[in-house]
């Protein structure tokens, strides 16, 4: 392909690789049909610097550029979403953007044990009447001086019953609409934080998806992310990076499905001949190669563009929205590849394809990911 890796890039995919290999597909199966939580392998990914892979040594990171982060996610999202969701959201939503937008002294406090692994992050915007309308949060922030009073309620929270800090999004000024929203950071083990039942979701089962309630919350003004009314900003920008790594996500559901496709079809036989030799299965074959050489071309090309500074929010949606729709078509053709095998657990292909429906919601819904990019296009920018 035209993006070249290079000798280091190519070392992380291979220690990524590997890694998912050796000790998260072992107990995969078991994790996602009993919830479990992968705490081992999560400390492991910490280890292995998988959790704050952008970060800048001076606060403990990896140091590494975004192609070399949705390398990693890709093959980790190969074998275990569960695992490369608690990533995703560590690296790019709560460790980029601490490290982009906040203090020196936050940086200090929080990113150097986030970027390790020590302390998990969870990133709070979305809630039960503020999804895709992110702009009407419920959750506030009321101003007391030398600190904020935090109320509210926050849904769908990735690592919201094993995180140890959360960025939450709160109004402080309602009449100003987005411009009164805050991006606070809130340890969980403060007063008034209480964590929901786990939800018993379809895919990405053993993450670890949660209700939070904050109730008088006190929170120091020092822990504000930016200027005062700085938070939706704050969110957008953040997701558009965010965007990158569910993109990637979705690639790898989509590389993983293909692969065992190509190679279930070389093995079983019908008719008098391995499968992969009937045309029904070779053009799935065909379809499914073409749509995952395109989506990597996407996500690639969206982390490059991050890391060169360009203003990649458009070609980070069009990744993400292109990437898991190929996620979704090319999992459910391979559990079709794979006949009834596909059906059980055993095979690995059911659980891509429940997994793959969550790339198209979470971190704005492939609606959302069109209005992103329908504005610019309106706005005269016609190719990303
Ligand atoms: N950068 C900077 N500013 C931005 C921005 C960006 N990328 N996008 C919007 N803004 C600004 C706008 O300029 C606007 O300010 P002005 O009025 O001065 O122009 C203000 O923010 C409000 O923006 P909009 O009027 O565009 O807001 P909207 O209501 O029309 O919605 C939207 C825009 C794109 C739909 C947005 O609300 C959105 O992205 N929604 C989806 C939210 C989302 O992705 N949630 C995911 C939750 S996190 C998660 O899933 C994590 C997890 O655990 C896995």
């Amino acid at each position: 392909m035209l993006i070249q890796l290079s000798e280091e890039h190519l070392a992380v995919q291979q220690a990524a690789r590997e890694f998912a290999q050796k000790e998260l597909k072992p107990g995969v199966i078991e994790r996602d049909s009993k919830m479990i939580y992968p705490k081992e392998q999560v400390k492991m990914m910490g280890e292995l610097g998988f959790l704050g892979m952008m970060v800048s040594p001076k606060y403990n990171g990896g140091g590494m550029d975004t192609l070399s982060y949705v390398l990693a996610m890709e093959e980790i999202s190969k074998v275990d979403n569960s695992c490369s969701v608690i990533m995703s959201v560590n690296n790019s939503l709560v460790c980029w953007g601490l490290e982009t937008f906040g203090t020196e002294d936050q940086k200090m406090k929080y990113l150097t044990k986030l970027a390790t692994g020590e302390w998990i992050g969870a990133f709070c915007l979305s809630e039960p009447e503020a999804g895709s309308d992110a702009t009407s949060q419920r959750t506030t922030a009321v101003d007391m001086g030398d600190h904020y009073l935090l109320n509210g309620t926050k849904n769908w929270i990735t690592n919201g019953g094993t995180s140890n800090v959360h960025l939450v999004m709160a109004q402080t000024h309602p009449e100003l609409g987005p411009k009164g929203i805050n991006a606070l950071i809130v340890e969980t083990s403060w007063p008034g934080v209480t964590i929901g039942a786990k939800e018993d979701k379809l895919g990405i089962r053993s993450s670890d998806t949660h209700t939070i309630m904050y109730t008088d919350v006190k929170v120091p003004k020092e822990n504000r992310i930016g200027d005062d009314g700085f938070g939706f900003t704050f969110a957008m920008k953040t997701l558009a990076g965010g965007r990158i790594g569910i993109a990637s996500q979705a690639l790898g559901i989509a590389g993983g499905a293909y692969e065992l496709a190509v190679a279930y079809s070389k093995e079983r036989a019908a008719f008098g001949k391995p499968i992969s030799q009937h045309q029904a299965i070779a053009f799935k074959l065909a379809d499914m190669a073409t749509k995952v050489e395109a989506a990597k071309l996407l996500v690639y090309k969206s982390a490059l563009m991050k890391d060169q500074h360009l203003d990649y929010g458009m070609a980070s949606s069009m990744a993400k929205v292109f990437a898991s729709e190929a996620a979704m078509s090319i999992s459910v053709e391979a559990v079709q590849v794979h006949g009834g095998y596909g059906y059980v657990k055993e095979y690995h292909v059911e659980r891509l394809m429940r997994d793959a429906k969550i790339t198209q919601i979470y971190e704005g819904t492939s609606e959302v990911q069109r209005i992103v990019i329908s504005r610019e296009v309106l706005k005269g920018k016609l190719y990303s």
